[in-house]
């Protein structure tokens, strides 16, 4: 049976605004993120501490994590490449940090100028730091079912990677596919490899939905158990250094399918389907979420 109650990870503040070619003013984030709040998140991703020559759309990650009005319990998360990342995040009052590293040697070079194992040893002091502060820890593995450079990429290395982010003392890890080219039996292939290394209930699917696959694959997912999904309102998004890649799987639709699944997610699909007109208007386009769409029209 699926899971009764599944954690939706609001990517969108972060995932879904940082390959926007036009700034997004500071002010539109916070109202982003403060409607977000209010629809009933229990975790947003609201910014990421990374050099701003290399992702100009987060420069503005301090100011936005100041002035959002944040909710108790609510997890307002950060990514942090390495230490500098990780003091801009502790200053900056987030409530979990975000090592991001790859499956993929060739992606890791492209996105954080790395291997994967110099990305792990730079994530040790970051997890150490995290864990004196008592700041909760996650890993993110980018590219766990497909490179945009190297094409395939071999299930042990995505195990490989999941036990080192298990080692490095996270408390989530994400199975994303950066440029959504996953199928359901591929998913589910991936996923029994990361739940042989990791707690099932700690694991998230990060799916962008490039192929149209996304829903098919959190499905897909459920049935293993897995109940940590990462959405991004209106389908915003995109990987700066994941070319042709779209954005995230939609908030609005996932919302819609686990309604009609009878999985509770604690979330307001309303609220959520006016912040995505709010954003969709800013960005003079119409939303990327069918469901969105849809309900905005009635
Ligand atoms: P580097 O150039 O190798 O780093 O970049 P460095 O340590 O040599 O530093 C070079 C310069 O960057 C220095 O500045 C540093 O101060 C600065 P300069 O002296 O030249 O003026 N710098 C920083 N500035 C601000 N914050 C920092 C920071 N670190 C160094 N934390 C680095 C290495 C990792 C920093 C760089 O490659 C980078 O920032 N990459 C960001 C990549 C990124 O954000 N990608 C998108 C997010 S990941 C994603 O979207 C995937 C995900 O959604 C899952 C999925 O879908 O796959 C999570
Ligand atoms: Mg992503």
């Amino acid at each position: 049976s699926l899971p009764k109650q599944v954690k939706i990870v609001e990517v969108g503040p972060r995932d879904g605004l940082q390959n926007e070619k036009e700034n997004v003013p500071a002010e539109i984030k916070i109202a982003l993120v403060n409607r977000l709040t209010s629809a009933g998140f229990q975790n947003i991703e609201a910014a990421a501490f990374v050099s701003p020559k290399w992702v100009p759309q987060m420069a503005t990650s301090a100011e936005v994590m100041a002035a959002i009005t944040r909710k108790p319990d609510v997890i307002y998360s950060a990514l942090t490449p390495n230490m500098q990342g990780f003091e801009a995040a502790l200053a900056a009052r987030a409530d979990e940090v975000v090592i991001f590293g790859s499956a993929s040697e060739a992606f890791s070079q492209k996105n954080i100028n790395c291997s994967i194992a110099e990305s792990i040893a730079r994530f040790e002091g970051v997890a150490k730091a995290a864990k004196e502060h008592g700041i909760r820890l996650r890993g993110s593995i980018s590219c766990a079912f497909g490179c945009p450079y190297q094409g395939e990429v071999p299930l042990d290395a995505v195990a490989d990677v999941v036990g080192r982010m298990r080692d490095l003392g996270c408390d989530e890890i994400d199975i994303a596919d950066t440029i959504g080219v996953a199928t359901p039996r591929k998913t589910q292939a991936v996923m029994e490899r990361a739940i042989g290394e990791f707690r099932v209930d700690g694991l998230s699917g990060h799916f962008h939905d490039t192929y149209g696959q996304a829903l098919a694959n959190i499905y897909a997912s459920l049935e293993l158990g897995i109940s940590i999904y990462h959405s991004s309102v209106s389908g915003l998004g995109g990987c700066p250094y994941a070319k042709g890649a779209t954005g995230n799987v939609a908030t609005e639709d996932v919302l819609y399918m686990m309604q009609g699944l009878g999985i509770d997610t604690g979330i307001d699909l309303d609220i959520v389907v006016d912040a995505g007109q709010f954003i969709s208007q800013f960005l003079n386009r119409k939303g990327a979420s069918r469901a969105g769409n849809a309900i905005a029209a009635k």
